[in-house]
């Protein structure tokens, strides 16, 4: 075997502070169905959406750092919150390795389906405070007067990480946070976070109708094949007729248990085992 093909054999890596980049995962599993794929949750650190930039880069390094020991051929950022803030800090540490954010696709998803109703972007308070997908926006709305609006959530990401979707109160914090956007707003609702896709059918309820619910999980999905086919990366163990790469293996900071139960409404599919790991 080639070292060419150990490469293109090797795992892609899959990180998010929780189980939110499952929704990614899910997406990547069904664009890249030969591909293998590694999958940790920094569930220890959790929350990412409320620290500094200095710490989720450091976060972000050291969670990225440990994939690239198990030998990755390829890192999708599977969050936001560290897509906005460290993704190149990660490009610089890991120069040789190809790296994908999430933000650029998920502003992309949106852009495609914008009317002049707007844009509102619902991401964590670190996110919006720092401003990623409103520069994502801008640049793919050049010349146009699609307005674009910021809301952090900054209660969503424990609601879906206990798995209260259908808590009475999810849909008073769902909309508390809508506030002010729910009649005459923008038609296009940008979920900013990979832990919010869990909430679809509730925003399905409490949104007016006509409103696109988008997230960047099936735009990054497609970015990280098209680059991967592009430096010749994907899989062809056996020729390029394989469905499924193998199984997921997924590593977890902490709450291994709960990861198993709960990670499954946000990956779509049963999460069998999850190992503990120190980072
Ligand atoms: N899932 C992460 C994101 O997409 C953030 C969750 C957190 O705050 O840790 O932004």
């Amino acid at each position: 075997m080639s070292s060419l093909n150990a490469k293109q054999e090797s795992a892609i890596g899959v990180f998010d502070s929780g189980m939110g980049g499952l929704t990614v995962l899910s997406a990547l599993t069904q664009v890249l169905p030969q591909e293998k794929f590694v999958y940790l949750g920094d569930t220890a650190r959790l929350p990412y959406g409320t620290k500094s930039k200095t710490t989720v880069e450091r976060y972000a390094l050291q969670a990225a750092g440990l994939l690239v020991q198990r030998g990755v051929k390829a890192l999708v950022v599977a969050c936001n919150t560290a897509s906005g803030m460290a993704l190149p800090s990660l490009q610089a540490a890991f120069a040789n390795l190809p790296i994908f954010g999430v933000v650029e696709p998920g502003a992309q998803a949106a852009a495609q389906v914008a009317d002049d109703s707007g844009i509102l972007v619902l991401a964590t308070e670190t996110t919006i405070r720092g401003g990623a997908y409103q520069q994502a926006l801008a640049g793919l709305l050049k010349g146009s007067r699609v307005p674009i609006y910021g809301r952090s959530c900054p209660l969503w990401v424990t609601l879906a990480e206990q798995g209260r979707q259908s808590w009475t109160l999810t849909e008073a914090v769902l909309k508390d946070s809508l506030r002010g956007f729910l009649s005459r707003g923008p038609k296009t609702i940008l979920l900013g976070c990979t832990h919010f896709p869990v909430f679809a059918e509730n925003l399905n309820t409490i949104l007016p109708s006509g409103v696109n619910v988008v997230d960047s999980a099936q735009t990054t999905a497609k970015a990280v094949k098209a680059a991967l086919t592009a430096r010749d990366l994907l899989n062809r163990a056996d020729g390029g007729s394989k469905e499924y790469g193998g199984p997921t293996e997924y590593f977890a900071t902490d709450g291994a248990d709960r990861f198993i139960q709960v990670g499954s409404t946000f990956l779509g599919a049963a999460i069998p085992q999850v190992q503990l790991i120190d980072i």
